[in-house]
């Protein structure tokens, strides 16, 4: 499974790396406004210390004009591939984009429909939003179970990117269900790495080896 960074913060971005966790990025205009700087400057920044896909949004709502600024979005960088919101006009402007090659990321996918059709328009990537179903008491899980389903009896190539991660259990029951990727916050990818048991763990450890050599012993 691949882990992408869902920020937009160059920062965290680097850190991640360091840490052998960043697959690719995702970012939103949410993520973008929290940062400061132009954003077209910042997602070439992100493009260009990340070996894998960057996700860039577009804004516009109509088919013209999210062609036109995904088509600016991919010239920063080979590795941008353009977020567009499953709508009807979305998916004409998937299908334009697709056809010139330019890699789509179909977003704010909430139903096992949006992602077929997401597919069937040429869409590389799916981000159905885990979280946001669960922030409504829904399963956001059982969505990610159905478009697998659907898109291994279809054989569709597009990838499955768990989006709108809240917890490490999200990761883990993303990696469960065979998701190609997930998509999540820099606390998560710390959260999954801590464990109270191996804090107390090591501590014991260090604690046993003290009483015995006092720290006189140089084993390093
Ligand atoms: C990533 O592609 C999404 O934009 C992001 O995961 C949404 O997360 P949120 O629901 O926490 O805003």
């Amino acid at each position: 499974m691949k882990f992408f960074l869902d920020t937009a913060s160059i920062k965290e971005i680097k850190e991640g790396i360091e840490l052998s966790m960043v697959d690719g990025v995702t970012t939103n205009p949410t993520l973008l406004s929290k940062e400061t700087g132009d954003p077209i400057e910042i997602l070439k920044s992100i493009s260009k210390i990340v070996k894998g896909p960057v996700s860039a949004e577009v804004i516009s709502t109509d088919v013209e004009d999210m062609v036109k600024e995904g088509k600016k979005l991919a010239d920063i960088s080979e590795n941008i591939n353009i977020k567009i919101p499953v709508t009807f006009n979305g998916l004409k402007a998937t299908r334009i984009l697709h056809e010139k090659n330019i890699k789509v990321n179909m977003t704010l996918i909430f139903s096992p429909s949006q992602a077929l059709l997401a597919a069937k328009a040429g869409a590389s990537f799916v981000s159905p939003f885990v979280g946001r179903i669960d922030d409504i008491s829904g399963y956001g899980m059982d969505l990610v179970e159905q478009i697998m389903t659907i898109y291994k009896n279809y054989n569709f190539q597009t990838e499955i990117i768990v989006a709108s991660i809240r917890n490490p259990v999200h990761v883990v029951e993303a990696a469960l269900t065979g998701a190609h990727i997930a998509t999540m916050p820099f606390n998560i990818m710390h959260l999954l790495v801590k464990h109270p048991l191996t804090d107390i763990g090591i501590e014991r450890f260090l604690n046993d080896w003290n009483k015995i050599y006092r720290g006189n012993t140089d084993i390093s």
